[in-house]
């Protein structure tokens, strides 16, 4: 009899990251009807367990029915016409690919750079927006190509000084640091439920302010879209009426449902600690070990994603295959000019645990022992240890 029966394994990569049983249970529960009035207030507890997540009041927050790539999509045909100038933060893979939607959206490009590893300075902001007038600012809030983490405030100030919508990319943020859209000041957000949420891949949770929908409800042109028409889906997600527009994916939102209530239950304070102090006892164990982090900054380092440079004479490929064959762990490797050059290692969400901090510490330091590469045996372990017991 036909089985599907994928291997068990431990997900410390950059997403998808291991999701909690009661998560992937409720995927099991008895489809309802998209319509059905039960659905309909299991939607309305998802947007209101977004709100918590993104810290916001926005009435328009709810996830997209596609994956963190939708979400990027929605912000930009919903608020960029054909011809309106948008300025692009780009220091890793995603930043990349938002001025490749933004200008799929009709946008005309403007970038801010910063090399890979590096957070963008928000001074280089000030000096492109002094040069221009622009109708959205964009950024990446969690790099997860790089594993850097982006301060807003000073970047939302100054968009907004100028007149320009702050947009942020939350896919790798959203439950692991904070965001805090309303005190930021965000405009419009996107975000991923594979990553720190731990839920499958599938939908984009993602929220827009009054000044937002403002823009999307005055617009020139038609959203070019069906899809991802705001307007169209909220009247299905938020509308008094709650007009068809596609059928919701149900067991997504009971699986979103699910990981978002164990976050709110375990409380978003705990949780946000829970990523510092595992993510940081990973660091100082790979440190202890002599390997070099790529974000040289402490405080641009994320918590729930660390990066480090594949030491001289050492092979990605067959590094990763022993993890993956041996142990059972998967850790992700680098994405465009960091191809072969780092590793990447999540702690999201339900993986984010010490147990598999110490797991993932003591395979990378037995592999690396086999491979050639000297290194203090047991110095790693004990450094997380450290870590842990403050
Ligand atoms: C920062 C960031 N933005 C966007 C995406 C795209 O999300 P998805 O792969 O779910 O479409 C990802 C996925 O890894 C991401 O890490």
């Amino acid at each position: 009899m036909y089985k599907l029966n994928p291997p068990n394994r431990i997900l410390l990569g950059p997403g998808p990251s291991d999701a909690h049983p009661e998560t992937l249970q409720a995927q099991a529960l008895p489809l309802i009807g998209h319509m059905d009035p039960a659905f309909i207030e299991i939607m309305n507890e998802v947007a209101e367990l977004l709100r918590e997540m993104y810290g916001t009041e926005n009435k328009l927050t709810m996830p997209i029915s596609a994956t963190g790539s939708a979400g990027m999509e929605t912000v930009f045909v919903n608020l960029i016409e054909p011809g309106d100038k948008a300025l692009i933060c780009v220091n890793g893979l995603f930043g990349e690919r938002m001025t490749d939607v933004a200008a799929r959206a009709g946008a005309e490009v403007t970038r801010v750079e910063a090399p890979w590893g590096q957070a963008i300075d928000p001074a280089q902001v000030a000096e492109a927006v002094a040069k221009d007038r622009f109708k959205m600012v964009a950024v990446v809030h969690a790099e997860t190509s790089t594993g850097v983490k982006q301060p807003l405030e000073e970047i939302a100030r100054i968009a907004h000084d100028n007149g320009a919508l702050f947009a942020v990319d939350c896919v790798t943020s959203i439950g692991g640091i904070p965001i805090e859209a309303d005190k930021v000041g965000i405009d419009a957000a996107y975000a991923g439920t594979q990553k720190c949420l731990s839920a499958p891949p599938g939908l984009s949770p993602v929220t827009f302010n009054d000044r937002a929908v403002d823009v999307i409800m005055n617009r020139k042109t038609k959203i070019q879209s069906w899809y991802l028409d705001l307007s169209m889906i909220a009247k299905y997600w938020g509308g008094a009426t709650r007009a068809y527009h596609h059928t919701a994916p149900i067991s997504s939102v009971y699986a979103i449902h699910a990981a978002l209530r164990l976050i709110h239950e375990e409380g978003l304070e705990n949780v946000f600690a829970r990523h510092a102090t595992t993510g940081l006892a990973l660091q100082k164990g790979l440190e202890a070990m002599g390997l070099k982090l790529l974000v040289e900054n402490p405080d641009h380092r994320l918590p729930e994603l660390t990066t480090f440079v594949i030491p001289e004479g050492i092979e990605d490929g067959p590094v990763r295959s022993r993890l993956l064959n041996e142990y059972g762990i998967e850790i992700g490797g680098g994405l465009g000019v960091l191809a072969g050059k780092i590793w990447r290692i999540g702690l999201m969400g339900h993986s984010c645990r010490k147990r598999n901090v110490m797991l993932v510490l003591a395979a990378l330091e037995t592999v690396l022992s086999d491979m050639g590469y000297g290194c203090d045996k047991g110095a790693a372990l004990a450094a997380a240890e450290a870590v842990f017991a403050g």
